[in-house]
């Protein structure tokens, strides 16, 4: 068995958890490779919600979409994923964030720790028993290593009755590289929580 590399397990882990019939969420569209992915493994009956504060993220993710023909699985929001609670209302069995900035776009435009927390709090109050929260921390670039470390701290102290917080990370790559934080919800949480 070969370790897998980080953005593969971060598949494997929503592969996981994300079935047929289920509301999944990207956080973070991007260019749409994980709002893709999520649509395929929902299928017909299921629905991704993706976020991006970016216009040009949200044509990208739609064009995406329509090349492989499954723009009726998903709504793509131009709206920070700090707003979910606004538009997710039902449960949820898996989500990802890949924290950052877009590749290809304007490098000062990335994801900042306070609504990344805020956003992590809002879905794990959504999510499903059983369900995940998978984020790929990109922290090599300006300000990503102060967002890196208040997640870490957010995520390090959810009650472990709650939340498994599982971090996986190649400890001897140079530059930076990202890593993986999975939070599975193990009991529902009580209303005072996260
Ligand atoms: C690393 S990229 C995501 C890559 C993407 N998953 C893909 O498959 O290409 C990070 C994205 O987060 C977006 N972003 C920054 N702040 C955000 C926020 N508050 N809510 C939602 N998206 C945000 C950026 O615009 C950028 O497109």
């Amino acid at each position: 068995m070969k370790l897998e590399r980080v953005l593969q397990y971060a598949q494997t882990l929503l592969k996981s958890v994300v079935l047929d019939g289920d509301i999944a969420v990207d956080a973070t569209a991007g260019n749409g490779h994980d709002t893709l992915f999520l649509a395929q493994l929902v299928g017909d009956e299921g629905f991704v919600y993706s976020f991006d504060v970016q216009k040009q993220a949200v044509d990208a993710t739609l064009h995406r979409l329509l090349d492989n023909g499954l723009e009726h699985r998903a709504l793509i929001l131009n709206t920070g994923h700090e707003n979910i609670a606004q538009h997710v209302t039902k449960p949820v069995a898996g989500a990802i964030f890949n924290l950052g900035y877009l590749p290809g776009g304007n490098h000062s435009i990335v994801t900042k720790s306070n609504t990344t927390v805020t956003a992590i709090g809002s879905l794990l109050k959504l999510l499903k028993v059983g369900g995940m929260i998978v984020l790929v921390v990109y922290h090599g670039h300006e300000g990503g290593k102060e967002e890196r470390d208040e997640v870490i701290r957010f995520v390090s102290d959810l009650p472990q009755k709650y939340v498994h917080v599982l971090r996986y990370e190649f400890i001897n790559q140079k530059n930076d590289p990202p890593f993986i934080i999975a939070l599975e919800k193990v009991k529902e949480l009580p209303t005072t929580t996260a």
